[in-house]
């Protein structure tokens, strides 16, 4: 493969070397283009823009394919515990027996939050979205911790404080949400388990933590552990790149996941078919609107289509069959999977998703497997961002790591009005 790629702009050529990553993906370093041509790139949502290099994770949109640090997602979800991934996806390894301990350890050691902050999930209305409680609360972390401001100190701690603690705040927001009280960690309890009890158990009986619904909840958050260079991730990088404190880049982060784009749509996937199943509508009469672009209405298919899937999404297939499997287990016959199974099998037989590739992505049966755990609808995007937490520190890590690093600072072709004289009020139309 030739070495560089041959640019010609008014009869002038120029040279830019071609980069190949480890899974022979390629592209064209722009780096010095404006300082040689005077020209920049634009490309609207980052269609085809490399933002970095990355060691993480490894995607392949056309193929299905998602890798954390080379190890596929099938095995992960099937062997691997969310801890054990975090710990793969942050240095890169998976851990020996030692290391895994010493990191469940620390996870452990940072349960609890500040008791102070327990008074600010009151000043809430209850009607608060738990994402922007999340999001609040996750930069609330930097006023606790004023030494996290050194953002190249202490990162082991940092970052396991924030995992460990992220999924606290979760729960407590849930707590208050319904009104009941609180429960502290109990850090004798596995990550997952202890997530579940601080959730679902109340002080005044005993809570037994159901092993299926810890399965359960490990294979959903290992499958949103990371997903390369995405909107939130993107944020934090960006965020992260002007050297703010983590608690304040992961905070950013979690704003952006919020989107019914990107991680709120697992909520608007329920929302979706609890309104087909509410009104009697059948999925060939739903896709009908959703196709309908005359009309202008503007509704998605939530749960389909992907920036980077052109096949289907190997998380959802993993999710569709670990749904089918928990519901029957537990024998819970939740007839939005049936509502689900049947739009999938639709919209996968329909020429218009077809010529555009749209397939079913992590969020159209996620919401599914969430109702059964009894996880409420407007919890979901939470679960995404404890999910998605250990890819958006290994990413800031690996930013913060990186000799190359620059503030991210995209420029823009300017369209607006040329230089023009300030009129005074009297003499404006
Ligand atoms: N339903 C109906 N049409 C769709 C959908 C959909 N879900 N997704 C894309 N299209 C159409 C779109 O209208 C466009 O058609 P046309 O060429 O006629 O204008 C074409 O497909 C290309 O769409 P796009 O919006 O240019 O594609 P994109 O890569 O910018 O958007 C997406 C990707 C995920 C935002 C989009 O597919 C979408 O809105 N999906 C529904 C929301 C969703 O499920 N989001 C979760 C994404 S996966 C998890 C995550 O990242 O958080």
């Amino acid at each position: 493969m030739s070495t560089h790629a041959k640019l010609i702009v008014d009869d002038k050529e120029y040279l830019l070397p071609i980069v190949v990553g480890s899974e022979g993906e390629k592209a064209i370093d722009i780096t010095q283009l404006r300082n040689q041509t005077g020209f920049i790139t634009l490309d609207s949502g980052y269609m085809n823009t490399g933002s970095t290099k990355s060691a993480i994770t490894f995607l392949d949109g056309e193929q299905g394919i998602l890798r954390y640090r080379g190890i596929p997602i099938e095995h992960l979800a099937e062997h691997s515990t969310f801890v054990e991934t975090s710990y793969l996806l942050i240095y890169g390894e998976l851990p020996n027996k030692q290391q895994l301990q010493h990191f469940s350890q620390l996870l452990s050691n940072h349960s609890m939050i500040h008791e102070d902050m327990r008074h600010f999930f009151d000043g809430y209305p209850a009607s608060a979205h738990p994402m922007a409680i999340l999001s609040s609360m996750v930069n609330t972390l930097s006023t606790y911790y004023p030494e996290s401001v050194n953002v190249f100190e202490n990162i082991e701690v940092q970052s396991t404080r924030l995992l460990s603690k992220l999924r606290t705040i979760a729960a407590f927001s849930y707590k208050k949400s319904i009104g009941k009280p609180i429960m502290y960690p109990l850090n004798h309890l596995t990550y997952c388990a202890n997530f579940l009890h601080m959730m679902y158990a109340i002080p005044s009986e005993p809570y037994e933590v159901d092993q299926d619904m810890v399965k359960a909840l490990n294979m959903l958050l290992i499958l949103h552990a990371d997903h390369e260079q995405n909107c939130s991730t993107s944020t934090v990088r960006l965020c992260g790149s002007s050297l703010p404190n983590l608690y304040t880049t992961i905070s950013a982060g979690i704003c952006a996941l919020w989107g019914p784009l990107h991680g709120g749509a697992n909520q608007e996937v329920i929302e979706m078919l609890q309104k087909l199943k509410d009104s009697d509508m059948s999925p060939k009469e739903y896709l009908g609107k959703v196709k309908d672009k005359k009309s202008n209405n503007n509704i998605r298919l939530m749960g389909f289509g992907h920036r980077v899937y052109k096949n289907y999404d190997p998380r959802a297939k993993i999710l569709k069959k670990m749904t089918g499997v928990i519901l029957s287990k537990k024998g819970i016959d939740d007839p939005l999977l049936d509502i689900a199974m049947e739009m999938e099998e639709v919209a996968l037989s329909d020429s218009y998703f077809i010529e555009r590739k749209l397939y079913p992505n992590v969020d159209f049966y996620s919401g599914i497997l969430y109702k059964a755990m009894g996880i409420p609808i407007n919890m979901f995007t939470v679960m995404f961002a404890i999910g998605r937490l250990p890819g958006w520190i290994s990413h800031w890590r690996e930013m913060m790591e990186d000799p190359d690093r620059k503030i991210g600072r995209p420029r823009q072709i300017y369209t607006g009005p040329t230089e023009r004289p300030y009129v005074p009020m009297d003499k404006r139309k």
